[in-house]
């Protein structure tokens, strides 16, 4: 299991000794949610402050977009050479163009699908993409509950994926912690993401290393 702890759940007045203990601590990828206020109800952060953290981390960036004009968004951080680039397609009208449109750029593009979004909904893209973010929680916020039915989504997610293109990762964000990620690696998570579990306990070591089974 490889882990991405959500940046969303860290001090923002200790950014850079955040990042940096994350990354000391072990974890795989650095998740980065991006929201602009319009496709969910919450804004977090630019440019400006994803520079800042992509100067302090040592590991690669995964940038989850929850915004409308992904393009514009994908745009404005190619620049800072993330690992991945992650979009909605609930917002995108023209996925398969973006994704193409992302690896051109140099950036793994990935697909992410809301709690409503069914798994079948990325089948045509799977052989285009690198990761597969399935949303365990509605997107906006962390510290939010699990929701159930991502465990079976993963489980038909894992058949496409196996199917069509086994080296396309399958990622999971919200709700996770060590009370659930023995069910999800078993339904075939490769990549968790995990905000509040994280940055709530004092050991980042300990908790990225209770996640990595
Ligand atoms: C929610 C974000 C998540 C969030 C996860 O919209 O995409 O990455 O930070 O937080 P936890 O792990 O606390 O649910
Ligand atoms: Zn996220």
């Amino acid at each position: 299991m490889l882990v991405a702890p959500s940046v969303l759940s860290a001090d923002f007045g200790n950014l850079e000794r955040d990042v940096r203990a994350i990354c000391d601590a072990g974890c795989d990828l650095v998740h980065v949610d991006v929201m602009d206020g319009h496709f969910v109800p919450n804004l977090t952060i630019g440019p400006v402050v994803v520079s800042a953290i992509a100067k302090a981390s040592t590991k690669p960036l995964d940038i989850h977009l929850m915004v409308q004009n992904n393009t514009f968004f994908v745009d404005l951080f190619a620049p800072l050479k993330p690992e991945y680039i992650t979009f909605h397609i609930e917002e995108e009208k023209h996925p398969h163009r973006l994704v193409h449109y992302i690896r051109s750029l140099g950036i793994k593009p990935g697909i992410v699908l809301n709690p409503h979004t069914p798994a079948e909904a990325v089948e045509y893209l799977l052989g285009d993409i690198d990761m597969v973010l399935v949303m365990s929680v509605n997107p906006g916020f962390g510290g939010q509950k699990f929701i159930p039915s991502a465990v079976e989504k993963i489980r038909r997610l894992k058949t496409l994926r196996d199917r069509i293109n086994p080296s396309c990762l399958i990622e999971i964000d919200g709700g996770v912690g060590n009370k659930n990620i023995a069910e999800l690696k078993e339904a075939g998570v490769d990549v968790c993401v995990a905000g509040s579990y994280v940055f709530g306990q004092s050991d980042y070591k300990a908790a990225i290393e209770s996640l990595k089974i």
